[in-house]
């Protein structure tokens, strides 16, 4: 019946933001100027969501970041929404409690789109962490934090210039936002406080870390919670990634100032404020993950990142809207293996390169041989690969239909990074 169904309205939009002091900037944004709305979910729930393209001219889709649903209900550059249309997607929630993200990814304009403003958090809450005595009042001591660079010095636009540099490296700013914020205060419990992080930037891989010593811990990697938080003084993201961290401020007091750093760029300002009304703990367990093992006579697949600037390929291939590059059989569990072959050395310039594959969360098996580090444990659906690197993930093929997997580097995705799979 429809009233059992969560209906969400989102509207692609343009509009213009103040970032910086006096400055007006030309923005995208969902149902505002710039990012949109936090959609929050229950697993189990029946979802559908009405978008609306009001860009002008151009064409968007909204794609479900780290969401497991079928390719229909997915906004892939096959589903395109043009200038003024309406499309009203509607899919079930059957994975665990998570922070995702939602995104355009119309061919070739993935980057644009995203840098100007267009993205927002999906969350999925189920019985595990609805019963965790951890923080979870939005906005209270449970934040959303996404993390963006962008180059509002020169003129204050948010113009998306394609140069040699962009091209090669993906897009990347001198101005760091936070929420769409340059240098933000955020005042905050003098507690246990949860922070979602996503690594919302275009080309940009962030190595956070808090000032005076601190540290957190991670409870969830990008597709749910971790078996058990994991402490670290230094956690990084590449583009795309999420991780939930807690961390602890009730050792300060009243009025004091902690800050959160990429290496030593100040990305924002924790203000200490009156102590928590709640007590938490680190919870030593926090869910139980059933390891997936391969089944005998499973399916490896091999994907090779390689190429430059507009050369950029996987496995010598360019995207093609019209080619299928791998056919999965549902419900198959299958390994992938992806490696990014330019080392840096054969002349070649070592760039990093994020694969993610649409529909799917995964497990990953090795980091370069070995066992991977313990936040890379848990359910995961973008991995960095530094040059050199070799990953191999193990994942289950639960939903239908036609897929992308791509660099999450915007501008090698859109260059053609990027390849279809097809689940049936
Ligand atoms: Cu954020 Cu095709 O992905
Ligand atoms: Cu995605
Ligand atoms: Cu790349």
């Amino acid at each position: 019946p429809a009233d059992d169904v969560a209906e969400f309205y989102l509207k692609a939009q343009k509009s213009t933001k103040s970032f910086l002091d006096g400055v007006e900037t030309e923005s995208y944004g969902y149902n505002g100027d710039y990012l949109g709305p936090v959609i929050q979910v229950q697993k189990g729930e029946q979802v559908k969501v009405h978008i609306k393209n009001e860009l002008g001219d151009e064409e968007t889709t909204v794609h479900w970041h780290g969401l497991e649903v079928p390719g229909s209900a997915d906004g892939g550059p096959h589903n395109a929404i043009k200038p003024n249309e309406i499309f009203s997607p509607s899919f079930t929630i059957t994975q665990p409690a998570a922070t995702l993200w939602y995104h355009p990814h119309p061919l070739h304009k993935t980057g644009e789109q995203v840098y100007k403003g267009l993205a927002g958090l999906f969350y999925i809450e189920d019985e595990v962490s609805n019963r965790l005595n951890i923080p979870k009042s939005y906005g209270e001591n449970d934040f959303p934090i996404v993390i963006q660079d962008r180059n509002l010095r020169e003129d204050g636009q948010l113009s998306y210039d394609l140069n040699m540099m962009s091209l090669m490296h993906g897009m990347h700013g001198d101005t760091p936002l936070v929420n769409g914020v340059f240098d933000p205060y955020l005042e905050v419990p003098q507690g246990k406080v949860r922070l979602r992080l996503l690594n919302g930037s275009n080309a940009r891989i962030f190595q956070l870390k808090l000032s005076k010593d601190n540290h957190f811990w991670q409870i969830a990697s990008d597709g749910g919670f971790l078996e058990k938080p994991v402490k670290m003084d230094q956690i990084v993201l590449g583009p795309a990634e999420r991780a939930e961290m807690i961390v602890d401020f009730s050792q300060y007091k009243q009025g004091d100032k902690v800050q959160l750093f990429d290496q030593d760029v100040r990305l924002m300002n924790f203000i200490i404020g009156t102590p928590e009304k709640e007590k938490f703990e680190i919870p030593d367990q926090l869910t139980t993950i059933e390891k997936i093992n391969p089944p005998s006579g499973t399916v490896t697949r091999t994907f090779a990142f390689q190429g430059m600037g507009n050369s950029v390929n996987i496995n010598g291939k360019q995207m093609d809207m019209n080619r299928i590059d791998e056919e999965v059989q549902l419900n198959a569990t299958e390994i992938w293996e992806i490696t990014n072959i330019d080392n840096g050395m054969m002349g070649g310039m070592g760039m990093p390169h994020p694969f993610h594959p649409h529909g799917v969360q995964f497990q990953i098996l090795e980091r370069n041989g070995k066992e991977p580090p313990e936040n890379e444990q848990g359910w995961k659906d973008t991995i960095l690969l530094m040059p050199g690197d070799k990953v191999k993930t193990i994942a289950t093929f639960k939903k239908d239909g036609v897929f992308m997997y791509h660099c999450h580097i915007l501008e090698h995705e859109d260059a053609g990074m990027m390849g279809q799979f097809e689940v049936n």
